[in-house]
């Protein structure tokens, strides 16, 4: 799957986010790495705290569905091009603390960042405690 293909998976999951309280849509894909896509948009709730963010849509989905090594995630807005918030990339770092990140302002302009620049000596607990750096 290109990077193109994966933002696509993300522009189309974006049509379904529910934004009655900010109308900021957001879309992700995650790539597992065996190949599979999950896709997500943001939920947006009136407790405002419940609200659930495009790319942790996306990694439950997979998650639950038994998927836990991820190649790569694609994010898009309503705007363009958007980079995940400061919850999804301490979530996204559990499982992939290097995942690539894909964003643009379309999909001839994509832009790959890594999480570990993203999110700087992120926090992980390995068996024996915190695990510093990544490897
Ligand atoms: N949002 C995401 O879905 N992902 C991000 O990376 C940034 C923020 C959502 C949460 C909320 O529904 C709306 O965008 C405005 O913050």
């Amino acid at each position: 799957m290109t990077d193109k293909e994966l933002y696509r998976e993300a522009v189309k999951a974006m049509e379904n986010a529910y934004t009655p309280f900010s109308h900021f849509n957001v879309g992700a894909a995650i790539l597992t790495e065996d190949g599979e896509v999950f896709t997500g948009c943001n939920i947006e709730n009136s407790s405002l705290g419940a609200t659930i963010c495009a790319e942790r849509t996306a990694c439950v989905k997979a998650v639950s569905n038994g998927k836990r090594k991820f190649q790569k995630i694609a994010v898009v807005c309503h705007e363009g091009a958007v980079t995940p918030c400061g919850i999804c990339r301490q979530f996204l770092y559990e499982f992939a603390p290097k995942l690539p990140v894909i964003t643009g302002p379309d999909e001839d302009h994509l832009m790959e960042y890594k999480l570990n620049e993203l999110l700087l000596d992120g926090f992980r607990l390995g068996d024996e405690g915190a695990v510093l750096g990544v490897e």
